[in-house]
């Protein structure tokens, strides 16, 4: 380590609460970033397939959102007040987001879900939420029942992922295995009256729904007048223009946005139909939701995420998108593959990884009986040659073939190091 990088990393040591921000990829200071490259504070330059974890879908800074960015920080960084930006994003958002007909601003994805879920409380009068094990929303208390379990479930029973929430929280929240809509629907079924919600990632990390999955979803809560709410945290803008809604075909009614919708910045949103996103509605409802945040709607964070939209929006972006990301993603699995290694290709599009085991991954539940070994060492492995991912490949629009070739260079020796070949 360079002077400068070991006396960041004690500082870090010293101030820091456990020596990091509390993100999985603690122990890297990262300098800069330009495309799809970022350096650290020794100057080590990596590929980056970490892209902020999800944000930089653009890469880092791009020139349309630099120049939108510093055209409005002249103008000021905020106000409380509205301003032209952020409703112009409303706009695009609701455009683009197929069942989305209004929304509301926050500034995280973790701020997102909790007022998704309150939303399906006030609007159904009901209390109990249904998530799918291994899935992710968030920090806050009921996004964190059966995220990581260390043993499964005994369903529909969660396990608190962190101490500290109490117990009337877990008592609200019901669990199933993600792709399983026989087990799913007999828990809609069997707990309408009192089910609020059903939350699911529509790509759960980096598992695809099987088909049927989303669409008996939709079906089984459609049915039991329940509200479905999409987490599009991570797919919103990546899977399609629309996100996951318009690239698998099934409408939620709720949906919640964050990452690419702020450039990179922090913002995130609640999207829904009219008759769920007037519950916040004073002039429909007697007793409106409050939703308050001195950040909401930040001009700087919406004029990021507007310029993000409207580079995203150029045709071809997301054939291109899809093109390099499964350039590299089968690349991946060739390479173990040449090298009989037990693995398998998860993901779709900009969104994969390769999860150490021959069975196939279809819940958290293979993901668990997989190899996390291997996991941590091929991202070690690969890092040490020069890429840069956290739990999974994140793909940009800008990352090139020179990217690819230098990334597919360095699996072969990165998986056979990972597996002591
Ligand atoms: C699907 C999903 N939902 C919610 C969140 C939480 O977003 P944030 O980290 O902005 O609070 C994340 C973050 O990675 C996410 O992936």
């Amino acid at each position: 380590m360079t002077n400068k990088s070991a006396q960041l990393q004690s500082k870090a040591q010293k101030y820091l609460a456990g020596g990091s921000f509390g993100n999985p990829t603690g122990d890297l200071v990262i300098a800069r970033g330009t495309g799809s490259h970022v350096w650290d504070s020794n100057g080590r330059e990596y590929v980056d397939y970490l892209l902020g974890s999800g944000p930089m879908l653009l890469g880092h800074a791009h020139p349309a959102v630099i120049e939108a960015v510093q055209d409005q920080l002249a103008n000021g960084t905020t106000y409380f007040a509205m301003n032209e930006k952020a409703i112009l994003l409303a706009e695009e958002i609701v455009r683009a987001v197929p069942s989305v007909e209004k929304i509301r601003f926050m500034s995280t994805g973790t701020e997102a879900t909790a007022y998704a879920l309150r939303l399906a409380r006030a609007a159904t009068g009901r209390e109990k939420i249904l998530k799918f094990e291994g899935g992710y929303h968030g920090m806050h208390d009921y996004a964190l029942m059966s995220l990581r379990p260390s043993k499964l479930a005994d369903y529909p029973n969660p396990v608190p992922d962190s101490r500290g929430i109490p117990r009337a929280v877990e008592d609200t929240v019901l669990v199933a295995p993600f792709n399983d809509l026989e087990y799913a629907t007999s828990i809609i079924e069997d707990y309408r009256d009192e089910l609020a919600a059903v939350i699911v990632e529509p790509l759960q990390r980096i598992i695809p729904p099987a088909p049927g999955f989303l669409e008996g979803l939709r079906e089984a809560t459609q049915i039991h007048d329940v509200p479905l709410i999409f987490d599009e945290v991570v797919t919103g803008f990546r899977l399609a223009f629309g996100g996951a809604q318009e690239y698998y075909g099934v409408e939620p009614d709720i949906t919640t946005l964050g990452k690419v919708i702020g450039g990179g910045f922090p913002l995130a949103a609640v999207g829904g139909k009219a008759q769920f996103m007037d519950e916040f509605d004073a002039k429909k409802t007697d007793e409106a939701l409050i939703q308050i945040g001195t950040l909401n709607g930040n001009p700087i964070a919406a004029a990021a995420g507007l310029a993000s939209i409207n580079v995203l929006k150029q045709p071809g972006t997301y054939e291109r998108l899809r093109a390099i990301s499964n350039s590299i993603s089968s690349a991946l699995e060739s390479a173990a593959a040449d090298l009989g290694i037990a693995a398998n290709l998860v993901g779709d599009g900009p969104v994969f990884d390769l999860v150490f085991t021959g069975n196939p991954v279809e819940n958290y539940a293979h993901v668990l009986q997989s190899n996390r070994v291997h996991q941590a060492n091929f991202l070690r492995e690969l890092k040490a040659r020069g890429v840069l991912k956290d739990s999974k490949f994140y793909v940009s629009i800008v990352h090139n073939t020179d990217d690819v070739a230098k990334t597919v260079e360095v699996f072969t020796e990165a998986l056979a190091a990972t597996v002591g070949t």
